[in-house]
């Protein structure tokens, strides 16, 4: 199916083929996404970032994506200075990012808003994070950071931790990781877990999640683990957030008897989940995983805009 025009709501909206084009197409791009090679095939095009929420590398690495290929962009990270404040609904907002862009990429705390926009917008909505809801652009990232650190997706031991409740990067992650036969587990204290309604779907997909709470049940088998920040922006009562605020550190101490080619992840921002001294070991990965934002977001970029060449 061609990607030309299409909103990216959710990473429901992609099957497993769309997924595996996108990423060969990240591929090719990285000596461009590197800088190492220069192009302009986005000339003359205007993407919009609507961020009514915090972000450093979202935001960023779709600019710089957008930027490798000659493209422009225009926008704003904080709705306080926009007609918002004086009470415009997100509705008029995309109307008016629409008339003066090609592509708009949003991020807002309301779960749903993403589905809304595109039903506003004549140009592609790309969702970039919506409340706990979904997070597609970083689950493509996501796989695409596996398959470069570890080789293949398919039958790999992915271990999602930390905060599974609240998390939109790992909704998403879990639905594509379960069309590409991954085997899971979800470790996070029980009030934190997947939704049910994500297991219940993840199931129906024909994986079969283990839900554990210590993280030490994973550190051997897994091929990945993916370690989430616990969101405390989205706790209704501050109380309960600090009752699991410092539940998982991963140190050095605690990856004894990994497997030499476990990889760790983190969408990042982190907080006190990984201790810096791991930055230095083989297994850190994510600062990697942030720079193939771009990449990626190149690919999705120049396909929803229709230039493949
Ligand atoms: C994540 C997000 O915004 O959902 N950050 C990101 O996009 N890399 C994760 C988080 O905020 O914890």
């Amino acid at each position: 199916m061609s990607f030309k025009g299409r909103h990216v709501v959710s990473i429901r909206d992609f099957s497993r083929k769309d997924i595996e084009q996108i990423l060969s197409r990240a591929n090719k791009l990285l000596p461009i996404a590197k800088g190492e090679k220069a192009s302009d095939i986005l000339r003359n095009k205007i993407m919009a970032t609507l961020f009514f929420e915090p972000s450093t590398r979202t935001r960023l690495s779709f600019e710089s994506a957008m930027l490798r290929m000659g493209g422009r962009t225009l926008g704003f990270s904080d709705p306080g200075g926009t007609s918002a404040k004086k009470g415009e609904t997100l509705a008029d907002t995309i109307r008016m990012a629409a008339a003066y862009s090609d592509v708009i990429v949003l991020r807002h705390p309301q779960e749903g808003a993403a589905k809304l926009a595109s039903e506003f917008s004549d140009v592609p909505v790309i969702n970039a994070g919506d409340g706990a809801g979904q997070h597609p652009t970083q689950t493509l990232l996501d796989l695409f950071t596996i398959k470069k650190e570890v080789g293949k997706i398919d039958g790999k031991n992915i271990a999602l931790v930390g905060d599974l409740k609240y998390g939109r990067t790992v909704h998403s992650l879990a639905y594509a990781l379960s069309t590409f036969k991954a085997k899971l587990t979800f470790v996070a204290p029980p009030t934190l877990q997947m939704p049910e309604e994500m297991v219940a779907t993840v199931k129906e997909m024909g994986t079969k999640p283990k839900l554990v709470n210590r993280i030490e049940d994973v550190i051997k088998t897994a091929d990945v683990i993916y370690v989430t920040r616990i969101q405390k922006e989205r706790f209704p009562d501050p109380d309960e957030y600090k009752k699991v605020a410092r539940v998982y550190r991963i140190t050095p101490a605690m990856l004894k008897g990994a497997k030499e080619t476990m990889r760790i992840m983190h969408p990042l921002p982190r907080v006190k989940e990984i201790s810096p001294e791991v930055d230095e070991m083989k297994h850190a990965a994510y600062f990697k995983q942030a720079f193939y934002g771009v990449p990626t977001r190149m690919a999705l970029l120049s396909a929803v805009l229709g230039v493949n060449s």
